[in-house]
């Protein structure tokens, strides 16, 4: 059994738990809250509550249209979060940063524009059988309408994806886009992202990224992996929900048309038709979620100061011990590979206690999971399982929490199974 204490992390995780307030109350009257759903949507901040109060106290107007001084401020304030967001990932451009509401969104612009445009009967686009729901659906809306063809990479028992099936189809198929996670909600499987990005290229596919589950955890540079779209949500990155990223290469995103018509993305507007601003507000249509996208070039500012690869060192170590203690628990199925090759998730099951139970008997402990097939049905059916029940980390969670679902585990055993 490992302990927590032989473990040397690279930071105090008290000091990081001071800075969130949600953290410090009690959950029912009398237990703490013990926050383990962090993969469906993470904490925030002081900073980051204190910014979106403070932008509307101080700074609230409209962006890009008003000639006074507030206009100005919002604006500023709007777009140095997009200079700080492309710092982040490391974007060439800030035209490359668009600002969305998560990133389904970002998916769905993606598909409604490029994809739109590209996509013709007897193409193959490639996705993967452990996508989250908004990496398969808006595709199957597209195909439906346009006659394309989705393939689905098989995941192997090891949970990692059968990578040479799709490099098979890389070189047998017609394949105009590859669009994956780069680590699974429910495996927590980081799939090797930059290699898929080049060996869709030699193939003359383009790349999309899901990064939902990669940029709060992880460093990531987009002009490393090289993928030609990357999309990503604020909330899960202690930003404010209504607030997410598309990255797209430049030259792309010139060639593509709009998605939402409005205010703010167009150059000019006659009866008789329109022209597009330029990027990246050819992509903004209306009044967008402004004060969210100062929340999150807060949140950017909060991860940066503490150091992505120290958040990502931290989680492995606690991810680890979360794998070795739930190895301890007779009875008790993890999914997915081993915490080196793994994000900072556990899905399980327990006996043939339903994820559902067993989530609610949790929580009268103060602990918060996830239970259900976590907006993956597909993966499940590939599973066989209805539901799995899920704890994921974040850069807050303490050893003493993983100890504490192990004892409630078996507290819950024993209430559940009478
Ligand atoms: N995609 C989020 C999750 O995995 C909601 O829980």
């Amino acid at each position: 059994m490992s302990t927590s204490e032989s473990i040397t992390l690279p930071y105090s995780v008290e000091a990081i738990r001071a800075d969130f307030p949600i953290l410090h109350q009690m959950h029912h009257d009398d237990v703490p809250l013990i926050y383990l759903d962090n993969a469906a949507s993470s904490q925030k901040p002081a900073i980051v509550i204190e910014a979106i109060d403070a932008y509307y106290r101080q700074s609230n107007a409209n962006v890009h249209r008003g000639i006074h001084k507030l206009s100005d401020a919002a604006t500023e304030a709007y777009e140095g979060a997009r200079l700080k967001v492309r710092k982040f990932i490391n974007a060439g451009s800030k035209r490359e940063i668009i600002f969305t509401r998560g990133t389904t969104e970002s998916i769905n612009l993606v598909a409604q524009t490029w994809g739109r445009a590209n996509l013709e009967p007897g193409d193959v686009i490639i996705s993967t059988v452990m996508e989250h729901h908004a990496n398969i659906v808006p595709w199957q809306i597209l195909a439906a309408e346009k006659g394309f063809t989705i393939r689905y990479v098989p995941v192997l028992p090891d949970g990692t994806l059968d990578l040479d099936v799709l490099y098979g189809w890389l070189r047998t198929e017609p394949v105009k886009l590859v669009t994956v996670a780069h680590v699974s909600n429910v495996l927590g499987t980081v799939n090797p992202v930059e290699e898929i990005t080049r060996r869709a290229h030699e193939a003359g596919a383009k790349v999309l990224v899901d990064g939902a589950q990669s940029v709060p955890h992880l460093p990531v540079d987009v002009q490393t992996i090289d993928a030609d779209f990357f999309a990503f949500s604020g909330h899960k990155m202690v930003g404010p929900t209504g607030a997410g990223v598309l990255y797209g290469k430049r030259d792309i995103l010139e060639a593509m048309p709009p998605w939402m018509g409005g205010g703010d993305m167009i150059a000019r507007v006659t009866l008789e038709g329109s022209t597009w601003n330029d990027l990246p507000y050819k992509f903004e249509a209306g009044t967008p979620a402004i004060a969210p996208v100062v929340g999150l070039g807060y949140a950017v500012d909060y991860l940066m100061g503490i150091g992505m690869d120290k958040i990502h060192a931290y989680e492995q170590a606690i991810t680890q011990y979360a794998l070795d203690r739930l190895a301890e628990v007779t009875g008790l199925t993890v999914y997915g590979p081993e915490a080196s090759q793994k994000g900072a998730v556990a899905a399980f099951t327990f006996q043939d206690i339903h994820p559902h139970d067993l989530a609610q008997v949790l929580d009268t402990f103060g602990i918060a999971i996830r239970a259900g097939h976590h907006c993956a049905m597909p993966l499940h059916t590939h599973l066989k399982l209805n539901a799995t029940a899920r704890a994921s980390f974040y850069l807050y969670n303490t050893f003493a929490e993983v100890d504490a679902l192990i004892d409630a585990l078996y507290i819950s055993r024993r209430k559940l199974t009478l």
